[in-house]
């Protein structure tokens, strides 16, 4: 948490937080007027994937259907449904609703003020549970959404994807730092009124930002760096197998079809998944015996990355002419004459085998 551990900073970023709230922060909102446990529960859990623009009448309308926890615990579930009807992620619903049925047996109708006991309900997750015990019982709790999130992230600098758990642990850990004992609710408001609309994702108004003068990711001058992304998905797999069939001094090469990878260029030749090595290898006109398997070689491209698994083979035959239909093959000595043009993995592949072929520019 860095310099956060000091009183002294943390005092300094409550106080400018709390007056820019009162200032400038959002503070007519439905569910704030008033700010029941109720109330913020039904709007946090509507707020969780949808933009606070298309909650508010659904919010509305919601309240004037079930007004208190008791109308929404006596409720068909079909109706709930139905006032849903529009937002999406309808599991949200059915958890109000069996929550509801819950709060009013085991709780009196009331919202738990304890983050535990809110957890314990269906929906309700550790930051919809400090939403609901801060901004609802004004009392002190962490709250850790994605808004907030990138405010303090960018405010300490805490490097890393926050979807990583150590991440995730550290800013819960500032959140909870952070919180004061009181105007909880104005300073909770604040972190995600900051983030929604100054401390935005692309672009922050850093000018506007009350927090301007002690924000770390501010400081490096790339503020929208923060947080670290989602690290890229990694490229499908797909595994090829190669076969590098030696006669005496020579390799047999194959011509690739003109369009797909490496078209038109010279490379082992390749064994489809479906078929077994040793029968492709007879299907080139011989017998082959295998002499042991070779490194594997990835090689990256566009859109997945090719594992490319060559397996060596002694052409037992004296024959040498070799004949597939319809495919260009032939017998290279490697070293001893130029090679045709070869794709760099296959070159490297050659080099694992311990042809002397050079490193460098040849082939793509
Ligand atoms: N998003 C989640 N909780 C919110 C709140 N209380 N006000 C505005 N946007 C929110």
């Amino acid at each position: 948490m860095g310099g956060w551990a000091s009183a002294e900073r943390r005092r300094a970023l409550r106080e400018q937080l709390v007056a820019w709230q009162r200032q400038h922060g959002r503070n007519d909102l439905p569910w704030q007027r008033p700010a029941t446990p109720y109330r913020v529960w039904i709007s946090e859990v509507m707020l969780q994937q949808t933009r606070v623009e298309t909650v508010v009448p659904y919010f509305e309308r919601f309240m004037g259907h079930y007004p208190q926890v008791a109308d929404l615990a006596r409720a068909e579930l079909d109706d709930v449904l139905g006032l849903w009807a529009g937002l999406g992620y309808y599991a949200r619903a059915r958890n109000l609703h069996a929550a509801a049925q819950r709060i009013q047996i085991e709780w009196g109708g009331e919202l738990p003020e304890e983050l535990e006991a809110l957890q314990a309900l269906p929906g309700i997750g550790p930051s919809t549970a400090g939403a609901i015990r801060s901004l609802g019982h004004g009392l002190p709790a962490p709250i850790l959404d994605g808004n907030v999130k990138r405010v303090l992230a960018r405010i300490a600098g805490i490097e890393g994807w926050p979807g990583r758990s150590p991440v995730a642990r550290e800013l819960w850990a500032l959140s909870a730092a952070l919180v004061p004992e009181e105007d909880c609710r104005r300073f909770n408001q604040g972190l995600m009124d900051l983030g929604a609309l100054v401390c935005t994702p692309r672009e922050p108004a850093c000018l506007l930002c009350p927090l301007a003068s002690i924000c770390t990711a501010r400081a490096t001058g790339t503020p929208e760096a923060y947080p670290t992304p989602r690290p890229a998905r990694q490229r499908p797999r797909r595994p090829v197998r190669l076969l590098l069939i030696e006669h005496a001094d020579t390799l047999l090469l194959e011509r690739r079809p003109a369009s797909g990878i490496w078209g038109g260029l010279w490379s082992l030749p390749e064994c489809p998944p479906e078929q077994d090595p040793l029968t492709r290898a007879q299907a080139l006109g011989a017998h082959c015996v295998p002499t042991g398997e070779l490194p594997q070689r990835h090689h990256a491209l566009t859109h997945f990355e090719l594992v490319l698994q060559p397996m060596r083979l002694q052409w037992s035959a004296a024959a040498t002419a070799v004949g597939e239909p319809g495919r260009q093959q032939d017998w290279f000595r490697p070293g001893q004459e130029a090679l045709p043009g070869l794709p760099a993995p296959i070159r490297r592949i050659l080099r694992d085998a311990g042809y002397p072929i050079e490193e460098g520019p040849r082939g793509p």
